[in-house]
């Protein structure tokens, strides 16, 4: 993705949040040189990766498959973390019409994906059989805000502001909105996208970044180059 690219998706997603009254923490609008002041009382956005997380996924279409990210909190899965009972992560994510992420399961990571507003959220899951495919004999069990419900594999749930779904270990999913962008929520366990993602068909998670331009906030995966403690 080229730097501009993601600048104009911040910009765009930072409207759209502020119209819903969502409001992202400080840590989201230090610039570059701010950045570059911080020490180590910051560590911790740097290490659990909080902030900005804009990806195509490598499609090189990010209206097709893409997804807006930021990750609010995050916690360190590791046993021996400073604080011991914080297990959970919480993130806002942005679905445009037919914007889809690509299916996927998570290893450890427990789910909700909730729709905080705007159109509906279209989920579709399948289990995962031994091998990693689709299991498209077995129904899908999940809990859709505390009733258990059952779908056939693969069909269409669709979900309306207010609505969540608890997507749990080896449930294959992917999202997209309907009708007209979503706001969409994701209180999970602590959460390592570096090594918990399990893509049916293999995508790059984060993008490979084309500096066209400098950038206006930092994604979680420029840290490393900015913060100097
Ligand atoms: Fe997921």
């Amino acid at each position: 993705m080229k730097r501009s690219e993601i600048n104009a998706i911040i910009r765009d997603a930072d409207a759209f949040l502020r119209a819903q009254q969502f409001h992202l923490p400080p840590f989201a609008y230090w610039s570059p040189a701010d950045w570059a002041t911080k020490g180590e009382e910051v560590r911790e956005i740097v290490d659990r990766e909080l902030g900005w997380d804009i990806t195509d996924f490598g499609s090189g279409n990010y209206a097709d498959t893409g997804l807006f990210i930021f990750t609010i909190r995050n916690s360190d899965p590791s046993p021996d973390r400073a604080i011991k009972n914080r297990l959970y992560a919480e993130k806002v994510l942005i679905c445009d019409p037919n914007q889809k992420t690509p299916l996927h399961y998570h290893w450890f990571k427990c789910e909700d994906i909730i729709n905080r507003g705007g159109g509906t959220l279209v989920v579709k899951c399948y289990n995962a059989t031994d091998d990693d495919a689709f299991d498209e004999s077995t129904p899908v069990s999940v809990n859709i805000d505390g009733t258990q419900k059952t779908f056939a594999p693969g069909e269409l749930l669709r979900l309306q502001p207010g609505e969540s779904i608890t997507i749990t270990n080896r449930l294959y999913h992917t999202f997209w909105g309907e009708g007209s962008r979503v706001l969409v929520g994701e209180v999970s366990q602590a959460n390592n996208d570096n090594t918990d993602n399990r893509f049916y068909t293999p995508v790059g998670r984060f993008p490979q970044i084309d500096e066209d331009e400098e950038p206006l906030y930092l994604l979680c995966k420029d840290y490393p180059r900015y913060y100097r403690p």
